[in-house]
């Protein structure tokens, strides 16, 4: 029996991935910022949130195809883009596509990320979505826009909620960047993680060389040997809704902007004719005192889902979760985490056997409130009765005055 025999659920996988991965790796495909106060909620609020069963109903049929975006999805998730699959496999991101391909499920590749963009569209097949982050020279962000349009994604990702980078201080204290870098600590903790260090950061050495981040615009590619990061810095920090437009103006597809946490900016959006927006604390990784993407998802759902699709992430570990995404007026998840973890446990067996599990916990899910399609999945679903719990306890079990 493999070790992937034996993960039953998203917990395990990160496990396994957890002893194969250095801690540098693992924790910052993991932790959150600083007191990881959001961190925690996005998962508190998805425990918090509780579906109502619908019983004597027909459930032979479930089925959870959708339809995202003007195409097909197997179920609806998208695989968020993280930029670190690169260095929990070697080559992760194309490992990931493939998995999401066979799923039938779309991918998105980070700009962050140590595969290039035309290796992935060559050979993972799929739908393929890219992750933009603006450099400060918006020209250089245009260049890559286009390149990825010329290497055929279909779906442009830009992310908007990266303020002044994050403050991850277990970073820091491992010793752990991006692109990776050896020192003390890295390399005492590759060395403690041999199979990892044969299997990824050898197998690159051996091929190309130290990971990079190959999609950057040529001038802030660094290697192990480069010089100080300035790649960061040159993110752009001064953007506005006219880079909205501009970007829709080169982009041919479709064009999403992630990181919305409120109304009026998805409002905003929708008016802008973005074709989605998702709605996201960035994982609990960004703002540690952002609430929980979900606690926000309905007001900004009843606002300008029909105008625009309602994307939501940040703390999907079960295919109940998607269902409670649903019904809270999401069209659509991304998950980040729970497919690394799967790469990091197995590389693209790891990752199908992720979206296996939600999926199946999905459709468990759906036939216990008794729905068959995802569109029949809403508010009615969900459980808002605290107070009808406490009522029922003073109110007599038997209505008085039978007789
Ligand atoms: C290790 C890691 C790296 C990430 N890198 C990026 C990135 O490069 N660009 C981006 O837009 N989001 C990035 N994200 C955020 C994800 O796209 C997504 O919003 C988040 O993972 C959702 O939360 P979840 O991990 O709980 O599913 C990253 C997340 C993780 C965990």
């Amino acid at each position: 029996m493999g070790r992937l025999d034996r993960c039953y659920n998203i917990a395990d996988l990160r496990e396994v991935a957890r002893r194969r991965l250095p801690k540098g790796v693992f924790e910052y495909v993991d932790r959150g910022t600083e007191d990881e106060i959001a961190l925690a909620n996005n998962r508190r609020v998805y425990h918090e949130t509780k579906l109502l069963n619908r019983v004597l109903v027909d459930v032979s049929d479930v089925r959870l195809e959708s339809e995202m975006l003007g195409l097909p999805s197997s179920l609806p998730l998208a695989v968020a883009p993280t930029g670190i699959a690169g260095l929990c496999w070697y080559e992760g991101e194309l490992e990931l596509a493939k998995a999401a391909a066979k799923v039938g499920v779309p991918f998105t590749l980070a700009t962050g990320s140590n595969t290039s963009m035309e290796k992935i569209a060559k050979h993972a097949g799929g739908r393929l979505w890219f992750q933009l982050y603006m450099w400060r020279e918006k020209d250089l962000s245009d260049e890559l826009v286009r390149r990825a349009a010329r290497a055929g994604f279909e779906t442009l990702i830009w992310t908007v909620d990266i303020g002044h980078g994050a403050n991850r201080e277990h970073n820091a204290r491992n010793g752990f960047s991006t692109p990776y870098k050896a020192n003390a600590r890295s390399i005492v903790d590759a060395l403690a993680h041999p199979e990892w260090l044969v299997t990824v950061l050898g197998r690159y050495m051996r091929t190309d060389g130290m990971p990079r981040h190959v999609n950057y615009p040529e001038k802030y590619q660094e290697k192990i040997t480069g010089k100080v990061s300035t790649s960061k810095a040159a993110r752009a920090d001064k953007v506005g809704w006219e880079d909205v437009d501009r970007l829709r103006a080169i982009w041919p597809g479709k064009f999403l902007l992630k990181g919305i946490m409120r109304v009026e900016d998805a409002e905003e959006a929708a008016r802008r004719g973005v074709d989605g927006v998702v709605v996201s604390n960035h994982g609990g990784r960004n703002m540690d005192s952002a609430p929980s993407p979900l606690e926000v998802l309905p007001g900004i759902s009843r606002a300008v889902r029909g105008r625009t699709t309602v994307f939501v992430d940040s703390g999907v570990r079960r295919g109940s979760d998607i269902v409670k995404a649903l019904a809270l007026g999401a069209d659509a998840v991304l998950a980040g985490r729970a497919t690394l973890y799967g790469v990091g446990a197995g590389g693209q067996a790891g990752a199908e056997k992720a979206l296996s599990i939600v999926k199946n916990e999905m459709r468990r899910t759906m036939a216990y409130i008794g729905r068959q399609r995802i569109d029949e999945v809403g508010a009615d679903d969900l459980w808002t009765g605290r107070e009808t719990a406490s009522a029922s306890r003073v109110r007599p079990a038997v209505p008085e005055a039978a007789e």
